[in-house]
């Protein structure tokens, strides 16, 4: 059994609490959050829980393992502490509010030989594991790009703007779905009902990547449809990846164009469209959340490296920055150095 703290219960920490209570090879331990009201919610669900509203008392504790869900600005004090307390930590994403913060908690964790694991969900998603494999197969040919929306009414975070809260997982879908990192970066946004505080709601990525790929990505506070898509168009073949659809999550779509081999005339030239079927993919669904809690159950255990090491979460931040400096830069693209 290895044992877990969760601190921060607001609106994700408990899901990860749940999960840790439900796996078999975890105990759920710890319980911390600054709400009194949090923690007498928790200890209701879990009777045996101790909680706390000072992290201390989880570094002074025999527990294994710290799981971090609290406002981003929070992330690199607990994870350090946690890391300086011997505790391998799970942090929520983006794993830091800058690249210098999470250069330094990846950098405890080597240096202490614990697991740091950054909580990019969508990593652990079966979808997201589908649409990687489809791509891998050569199944859509060469990618040419690839458009993603990430869209709702909130929820509006007071610490960050809408890039360091949606994109997190977007920029973390397209590195692991294509298997590389951007070379650039722009992104143009608007600052609508948080005019006090400059607080961008709103906002359009685009990733550069080196293989050609263009990929550009919607994300918004402030849109009356959630909307979690993606579309990538291949030379061969598209797909649709939708995660609110329930059952077809990931679609096939054999439609394409090609270029006339030769035409001597402009009358002869007539692209050829292809309007084949679409077909569903396969997908077996497990929560997510579940998978990537398991995952860092395996690493602890097995000492492995995780999918969404602290390493991957460090490049994501290192988009993230650039990115916002392309956002206040009128959407200058800006180079990535890695
Ligand atoms: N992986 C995902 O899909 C996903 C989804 C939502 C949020 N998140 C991430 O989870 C984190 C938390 O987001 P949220 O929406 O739950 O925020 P939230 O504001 O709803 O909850 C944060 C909680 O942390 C507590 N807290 C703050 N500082 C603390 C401290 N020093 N010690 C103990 N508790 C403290 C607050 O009291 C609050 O209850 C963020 O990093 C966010 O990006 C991830």
């Amino acid at each position: 059994m290895i044992k877990v703290g969760v601190i921060g219960c607001g609106y994700w920490g408990p899901k990860l609490a749940r999960n840790f209570h439900e796996l078999p090879d975890a105990s759920l331990e710890w319980v911390c959050d600054l709400r009194q009201d949090r923690l007498d919610h928790h200890r209701k669900l879990y009777p045996r829980v101790k909680i706390t509203q000072d992290c201390r008392d989880l570094w002074a504790s025999d527990i294994d393992a710290v799981a971090i869900a609290t406002p981003v600005s929070t992330h690199h004090r607990l994870a350090v502490g946690a890391l300086q307390a011997g505790k391998h930590v799970l942090v929520e994403k983006p794993l830091a509010a800058c690249v210098r913060e999470a250069e330094e908690i990846v950098a405890e964790g080597e240096q202490r030989g614990l697991v740091v694991m950054a909580g990019h969900t969508f990593e652990y998603n079966p979808a997201v594991e589908a649409v990687k494999a489809i791509i891998a197969s050569g199944e859509l040919g060469e990618i040419y790009y690839i458009n993603g929306s990430r869209v709702n009414l909130g929820l509006f975070q007071p610490d960050i703007n809408v890039v360091w809260d949606l994109a997190p997982h977007d920029i973390s879908i397209l590195r692991f779905i294509l298997g590389l990192d951007p070379t650039s970066v722009s992104a143009r946004g608007g600052v609508y009902v948080r005019r006090d505080k400059g607080i961008h709601d709103v906002a359009y990525l685009t990733a550069y990547f080196p293989n050609g790929v263009l990929a550009d990505v919607r994300v918004s506070w402030l849109d009356p449809v959630k909307i979690r898509r993606y579309t990538v168009v291949g030379s061969r073949k598209m797909l649709v990846y939708d995660d609110i659809e329930p059952k077809n999550k990931v679609v096939i779509y054999d439609k394409g164009v090609e270029v006339p081999p030769y035409s001597d005339t402009e009358e002869e030239f007539h692209m050829s469209y292809r309007y084949g079927e679409a077909v569903p993919y396969p997908v077996t669904w497990v929560e997510p959340l579940r998978v990537e809690c398991q995952h860092f159950m395996d690493c602890i255990r097995e000492g492995k490296e995780p999918r969404s090491s602290g390493g991957v979460g460090l490049r994501v931040v290192k988009i993230l920055e650039a990115a916002q400096r392309s956002l206040l830069n009128g959407g200058m693209r800006e180079d990535i150095a890695w």
